[in-house]
């Protein structure tokens, strides 16, 4: 059996940072799933097709070549690692999620991530729907004013500038499309393990969650 760790939770949380330092101190795989929706948001602005055609951005996603290296991410051969970090490619995934034709279109990729000896798995339905059986389950979290000032922090630290009204503005809409959608909501799922990381360092919140899988494995 290949143990997986599924790691749900709101945008800006801290979850990718999490994530993907859990799956390097365990020698995991890592997916990133919010990539893959901020591609095709991406791939839907450079293809202008209109968000309201869902059958054909469902098709257009089933075409999409997709590939990671190391911490690249590639569209065909083009590395669009920076291109799909912005705001309004986190904007545009939020929006291509909510349609069913691109999450069905999706979840044949996401779940070949699965390899061995394991895999951590990052985004908002991980748990619930794409890796149900995942052994440990974690919904990361934490209070909408940290997380703004987190990605304020991050956008400044990139010489990107930045209004913290804004960023707190964009991610209550976020959070609002992403738990509100009929398809695959984000929620905490009855057996995932809360982790608010508000008062809690990066370290802090890795060392939880190898805690808990240490935990779990065991049983
Ligand atoms: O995690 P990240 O901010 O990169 O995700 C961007 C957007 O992609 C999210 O706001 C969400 O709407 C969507 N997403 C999703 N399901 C996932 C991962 C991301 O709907 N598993």
């Amino acid at each position: 059996m290949i143990s997986i760790i599924a790691i749900d939770g709101p945008t800006a949380s801290g979850k990718g940072t999490v994530a993907q330092l859990v799956a390097k101190v365990l020698g995991f795989h890592y997916l990133d799933s919010g990539a893959l929706y901020r591609i095709v948001g991406l791939a839907s602005l450079h293809q202008q097709i209109d968000l309201s055609h869902h059958d054909q951005l469902g098709q257009m996603t089933r075409r999409l070549k997709i590939h990671f290296d190391q911490q690249r991410v590639f569209l065909e051969e083009n590395d669009v690692s920076e291109a799909i970090r912005t705001e309004e490619m986190g904007q545009r995934a939020s929006a291509v999620g909510a349609i069913p034709q691109v999450r069905q279109a999706l979840v044949e990729l996401q779940k070949s991530f699965l390899a061995l000896p394991g895999l951590v798995a990052d985004g908002r339905d991980m748990g619930t729907v794409i890796f149900p059986q995942a052994q440990l389950k974690v919904f990361l979290t934490a209070s909408a004013h940290i997380r703004a000032q987190r990605r304020y922090k991050q956008l400044i630290a990139k010489g990107i500038s930045a209004n913290i009204d804004i960023l707190t503005q964009d991610l209550l809409d976020r959070d609002q499309r992403d738990t509100q959608r009929s398809t695959a909501p984000l929620i905490q799922s009855e057996d995932a393990y809360l982790l608010d990381t508000s008062d809690l360092s990066i370290d802090q919140a890795v060392q939880k969650i190898l805690k808990w899988y240490a935990l779990v494995v065991q049983q």
